[in-house]
């Protein structure tokens, strides 16, 4: 590849700036000064920019705790979405949400601009299940419970059977589901009779939230946490 778009791959700065760091000599490839923007390199040769050794890679992967207000969505004509929150060193790798969460949902959030890895996460053939923190405006029961368990009709598509697992709070649960069509839990709810006042996204397969991270921050996942996402269960409720 082009070494401008190596750098553009791999640093924030525009085409444009890196043309003009490559022509004043501010780039190395494999330890010789290059001053030619097209210049050929492979993804494992050793680019540095100003002295500092600038890895290639193609693809992100970052967690965010999404705070309510934001649309999962990468760009919106009016609203806020979530990839306003990214920093900057992020935005050039047009990354977009693995997963919708409603506007007025919390919690976690997958990021990516690896297509594949964002459609294994989605996908309701990969089972890959999503773990809910939910509060309701009337308690829910076990006869709750057991309608999650034998799946649902919500008229346009029968939801999977999922779970309902109280809490001591008989206005709290956890709601664990495979799929992720349009407003499914509140839809699940509501067909309980119960209306859905707080929801956040707690686990997606393996993975838990991040806690530490505070509402619109974001971090990239390791690798074993992307394995934990992809072998698609819940960890044990804690
Ligand atoms: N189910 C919903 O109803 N809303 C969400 O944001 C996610 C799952």
């Amino acid at each position: 590849m082009r070494l401008d778009k190596f750098l553009s791959d791999t640093t924030a700065h525009s085409r444009k700036e890196l043309k003009s760091f490559i022509r004043r000599g501010s780039v190395t490839v494999d330890g010789e000064t290059v001053r030619v923007p097209e210049f050929q390199v492979a993804e494992n040769s050793t680019v540095t920019l100003n002295g500092r050794v600038e890895h290639y890679r193609k693809f992100v992967y970052l967690m965010m705790n999404k705070p309510a207000g934001f649309i999962s969505a990468t760009e919106d004509g009016n609203a806020l979405v979530v990839t306003e929150l990214l920093p900057e060193e992020y935005r050039h790798f047009d990354v977009f949400p693995a997963g919708r969460l409603d506007k007025d949902t919390e919690g976690l959030l997958i990021l990516t601009n690896d297509g594949d890895f964002g459609h294994r996460i989605t996908s309701p053939r990969k089972e890959v299940w999503k773990r809910y923190l939910v509060q309701v405006d009337l308690p829910m029961s076990e006869a709750d419970a057991a309608a999650f368990e034998n799946g649902m009709d919500l008229g346009d598509f029968i939801a999977a059977p999922g779970r309902l697992l109280l809490t001591a709070d008989p206005q709290e649960v956890y709601v664990e589901i495979r799929e992720g069509k349009f407003h499914q839990v509140k839809r699940m709810c509501a067909r309980c009779g119960k209306n859905v006042l707080y929801l956040k996204r707690c686990a997606i397969g393996g993975l838990l939230l991040d806690e530490t991270l505070v509402p619109g921050a974001c971090r990239e996942l390791t690798d074993a946490e992307k394995e934990l996402i992809l072998q698609g269960s819940l960890p044990e409720l804690a």
